[in-house]
């Protein structure tokens, strides 16, 4: 399927169906259809005097209508009040739409912009909108389907826009949001895969064959480098699984001496099984996502070497199983970090910041401007925000406040906890320096004030996706499943920075 932006007035195609917004109560949509097509007139009339359609929130009116010289059918997409609609709405609109064309069966499509358009958004944000809820919303992991369902997807997307400007906007927000969303989509694929068939080796291959494609440089570090490395936190999660770990470095290809590069960190447990601290059975087989760090930096990087950024992005992936086995990590078990810092597995379940330790103590070395963490860390941040917010914490306000903008404008929010002084009490050690788990609640936060201990005050935020990483239920625009988490509000992020 292809979305273009198109002139109102240059339109020479008759479309499947033609759609366009209503704000509840209000018809103020006939004047930019207008010239478009004078028939719509009395449709609009009647059914809104009929109340058969008012312009609410989520509300769909569909009707075939012979005679119409635009298009065989329309739709009238309510918008509910204009104080509450936003780029999201839209968002979950297009989605709305797009199921109900294709369960039509049809094969183009066209939405009156003019009329869909939230407002202070300007025409780029538009584009990017309609298009990264499209390419989000079609997308399908069925690879393991031997008889995958037979779909008929729409074959074109017209954006219908006023005047020549408008269209290249929106043109260059359409190209913006695909990117987006297919960084989105390949990190949503990479956490859909099943643990026997994504290992961290595989997962490393992967993140070489992007590389590849996007032109970023990539190294991939095996069992014995790291051994040299003394990442001792990877080391220690690893060794119960036959599976040897990896550690991914990629790095695009900018030479800029004067500006420190960006650093994103994401966990990459492959499998969580919580190791000798088992987990219970029941959901233990979503524990394959607990790499959705990993994949979002992954994407991420493959997103940043597309954007042409004036600064360099370093991507960084811990990836290993965790597992119990003959010859496990135990509790009570002391580890070194490559820092040097000594820890005491008290849970094996708290495996995460084992291997971020490491992963950020890495970052540390190259001389970051901002390290950015991204991991499915705790249950805790999940049983705080739900679905719907990450839980973001970090030692740099500017850092903090730019991400908290980054997304509230991409849609993928984040909520700041504290990390306050109290809460170190937590992890202090008794037989080592540091204990991976405290007692008590507030798990998210000490999770959080655990990897603080491994970016010597370095400018850094962390941002735990446990809780958006995986949805249970199908969201506005992204189906149940992996989602993504992350690659949304970097991108916005990275794109607001440069
Ligand atoms: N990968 C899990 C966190 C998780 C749990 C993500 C549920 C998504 C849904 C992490 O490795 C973990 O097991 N964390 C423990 C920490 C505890 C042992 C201190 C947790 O949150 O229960
Ligand atoms: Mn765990
Ligand atoms: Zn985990």
């Amino acid at each position: 399927m292809k979305c273009s932006a198109v002139l109102k007035s240059e339109v020479k195609v008759k479309w499947d169906a033609l759609a366009v917004g209503f704000f509840e109560g209000e018809k103020e949509s006939l004047n930019a259809l207008g010239k478009l097509d004078r028939d719509l007139k009395d449709l609009i009339d009647s059914v809104f005097q009929a109340k058969k359609f008012e312009g609410k929130d989520r509300e769909l009116f569909f009707t075939y209508l012979p005679g119409l010289k635009s298009a065989c059918a329309v739709y009238f997409a309510g918008l509910g009040k204009k104080e509450n609609y936003n780029p999201e709405k839209l968002k979950g609109l297009v989605s709305r739409l797009l199921k109900h064309a294709e369960a039509q069966k049809f094969n183009s499509l066209a939405l009156d912009l003019k009329t869909v358009a939230p407002g202070k958004v300007s025409s780029h944000d538009l584009g990017r909108a309609v298009e990264e809820a499209r390419v989000l919303s079609t997308f399908r992991f069925d690879k393991y389907k031997s008889k995958p369902d037979k779909r008929k997807e729409l074959k074109g997307l017209d954006l219908l826009c006023g005047d020549a400007l408008e269209r290249k906007d929106v043109q260059s927000g359409i190209r913006f949001g695909k990117w987006v969303a297919e960084a989105t989509n390949i990190a949503r694929t990479l956490a859909s895969e099943p643990a026997n068939h994504l290992t961290p080796k595989v997962l490393a291959s992967r993140a070489e064959e992007l590389a590849k494609e996007a032109g970023l440089k990539c190294t991939i570090l095996n069992e014995i480098e790291i051994k040299k490395l003394n990442m001792g936190g990877l080391i220690g999660v690893a060794q119960g699984s036959h599976e040897p770990p990896r550690f991914i470095v990629l790095e695009t290809k900018v030479d800029n001496k004067s500006q420190k590069p960006v650093v994103l960190v994401g966990k990459g447990i492959t499998f969580d099984s919580g190791g000798i601290s088992l987990k219970p059975a029941n959901g233990m087989e979503k524990m394959k996502y607990d790499m959705s760090g990993a994949a979002a930096v992954i994407a991420t990087l493959w997103l940043a070497a597309k954007l042409d950024l004036p600064f360099k992005v370093i991507g960084l992936a811990p990836a290993c199983e965790n597992l119990p086995s003959e010859r496990p990590q135990r509790p009570g078990d002391i580890v070194t970090i490559s820092n040097g810092k000594t820890v005491e597995v008290i849970n094996t379940d708290a495996e995460g910041r084992m291997i971020l330790a490491d992963g950020l103590s890495y970052a540390v070395k190259l001389g970051p401007r901002y390290i950015i963490d991204l991991a499915t860390l705790t249950g805790s941040c999940r049983a705080t925000f739900g679905e719907h917010a990450i839980g973001m914490m970090g030692n740099n306000r500017s850092l903090l406040d730019s991400l908290k903008d980054a997304g509230e404008k991409s849609g993928e929010r984040c909520w700041e906890l504290p990390l306050w002084d109290e809460y170190r009490e937590h992890i202090k050690g008794e037989f080592a320096d540091l204990k991976n788990v405290g007692k008590g609640p507030a798990g998210a936060i000490i999770a959080g004030k655990f990897l603080e201990e491994f970016v010597d005050k370095q400018p850094w935020a962390h941002l735990d996706i446990a809780s958006t990483g995986w949805f249970d239920e199908n969201h506005a625009y992204i189906s149940r499943g992996p989602s993504g988490a992350g690659v949304r509000i970097l991108a916005q992020f990275l794109k607001d920075l440069a």
